[in-house]
């Protein structure tokens, strides 16, 4: 172990530039212009993974390429008893606009102090890496590996992991695991590192609402008929009460109360009103009655306008009823809330709200399950012990208001639990303007998962 940790304090310098030219692959997922960057940035990583003495391969799926990259080999087989752990990734990042708000070009890595800015440096490119440079670690000094692990790096989990799902049923065999371990998330501050027991799941859709043919003069036909998008607002407003709970029958129907017990937990967490509000930038913080902004953001469902739009959003005015309004949605979910059932609930009440003035439409888009792990396993135990021991500061246990869609298809394919030890710090900034990632939780990172291996194949 000492000579794992040497040789990662040595190569630091090394490691930061390997990761900055990863980063200069602009690999949006979201864009079908940078489809080439996908596949250049896929074999980049998969040659890096070569070239510590991985066994590497870029598999082709529908949509983007998955890098498979394992310790397995030579030296060990899959018929081996020892354990098997998936390390799970993803190359492709959130699309850097508005340009405008970078300090820096978002695919032009800069380091200020202990951060290192790009797109993709946080979410999740920094974060896979700690784990490749640890085992590399391990290869490099010829220090035997407790475990095989095999890293499975991704393409579109920007955009929903449409492929990653055929491709594990296709390779169930080759990936079947004890545990899949995913740094994708945040912790609070280096001196609180976590580990992750539940994600929230996610039912994304767009509602459109006709109005007139065409765009109408709004001073001559005015007042005559309605305004779609004054109608689409007056729909939206109904769906929240003043208590910010969501006011759509059955909503909360299949929630999962939060246990005194975790409640507890989380009032534990460094975390005081002012500068959360400050760190969001708002003049006062809002959320559902009854619940801390850290629950509000974790434990309870929400109901979000991601995109409003209609009529004329160029310079200057233009007097129009527009023809059409529409908005897109995504609704956040907490276990045992089903992304399938709260479309058919939204679809309902909207439906009977919407006015017979206009035309409606509802579109459903992706989604996932919200997930929820033991945090008292075996697994989890060592992890976090590994925490511990690479952070020097005792773990908290908390929930993630984000969603990794894959992490329920590891559980229904390979059978397999995830655990989720993020390494983004609160002000990061993923899909914002000036991504960043700090270069201690890199590093530190790097420690944690030399530890994880070793603790894990003796829990
Ligand atoms: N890394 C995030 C998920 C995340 C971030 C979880 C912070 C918990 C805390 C991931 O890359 C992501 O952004 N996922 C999307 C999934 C969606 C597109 C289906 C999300 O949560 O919006
Ligand atoms: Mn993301």
């Amino acid at each position: 172990m000492q000579a794992v940790t040497e040789f990662l304090n040595k190569n630091q310098a090394r490691f930061v530039d390997e990761l900055c030219a990863y980063l200069r692959f602009p690999s949006v997922s979201a864009q079908a212009q940078h489809r080439g960057d996908l596949q250049q940035c896929a074999e980049w990583i998969t040659n890096h993974c070569r070239q510590i003495g991985l066994q590497a391969r870029l598999c082709p799926t529908a949509g983007s390429p998955v890098v498979v990259a394992t310790t397995r080999g030579r030296h060990s087989s899959s018929r081996d008893r020892r354990s098997h752990f998936l390390v799970y990734g993803h190359y492709d990042v959130q699309p850097p606009e508005p340009f405008e708000l970078w300090k820096s070009p978002p695919f032009e890595p800069r380091i200020a102090g202990r951060s290192l800015f790009a797109r993709g440096s946080a979410d999740n490119k920094g974060q896979h890496m700690a784990h490749v440079n640890a085992v590399e670690a391990y290869l490099k000094t010829r220090t035997p590996l407790p475990c095989d692990i095999t890293f499975v790096i991704e393409g579109e989990e920007e955009v929903g992991s449409k492929s990653l799902g055929t491709f594990l049923r296709e390779h169930r065999d080759e990936l079947e695991c004890d545990a899949v371990v995913i740094s994708d998330t945040g912790m609070p501050d280096l001196e609180h590192p976590a580990l992750t027991y539940s994600l929230r799941g996610i039912a994304a859709f767009e509602i459109i609402l006709r109005g007139p043919s065409r765009d109408l003069h709004s001073g001559i036909f005015g007042g005559s008929l309605d305004n779609p998008a004054m109608a689409l607002c007056q729909l939206l407003a109904k769906l929240r009460d003043r208590n910010g709970r969501v006011a759509i029958p059955g909503f909360y129907d299949d929630v999962q109360p939060l246990s005194a017990y975790e409640r507890k937990q989380f009032a534990r967490l460094p975390f005081t009103v002012r500068q959360y509000r400050e760190l969001l930038g708002v003049p006062a913080l809002f959320g559902e009655k009854g619940y801390t902004p850290f629950e509000q953001r974790s434990g309870r469902p929400t109901f979000e306008i991601n995109g409003l739009t209609s009529g004329y959003q160029g310079e200057g005015s233009k007097t129009i009823v527009p023809a059409w309004a529409r908005a897109k949605i995504t609704t956040r979910l907490v276990p045992n809330q089903r992304p399938a059932r709260i479309i058919q609930l939204v679809s309902k009440y909207l439906k009977k709200l919407c006015p017979p003035t206009v035309r409606m439409e509802i579109e459903a888009g992706h989604g996932a399950d919200p997930y929820l792990v033991s945090p008292t396993s075996a697994e989890a135990r060592a992890a976090l012990r590994a925490l511990k021991a690479a952070f020097g500061h005792d773990p908290v246990l908390m929930r993630e208001g984000g969603s990794i869609p894959i992490v329920n298809e590891f559980k229904k394919v390979l059978k397999a639990d995830t655990l989720l030890l993020g390494l983004a710090l609160p002000d990061d900034d993923p899909h914002a303007p000036n991504e960043k990632f700090n270069l201690d939780c890199f590093q530190k990172g790097q420690f944690m998962s030399a530890h994880l291996w070793r603790e894990l194949a003796q829990r």
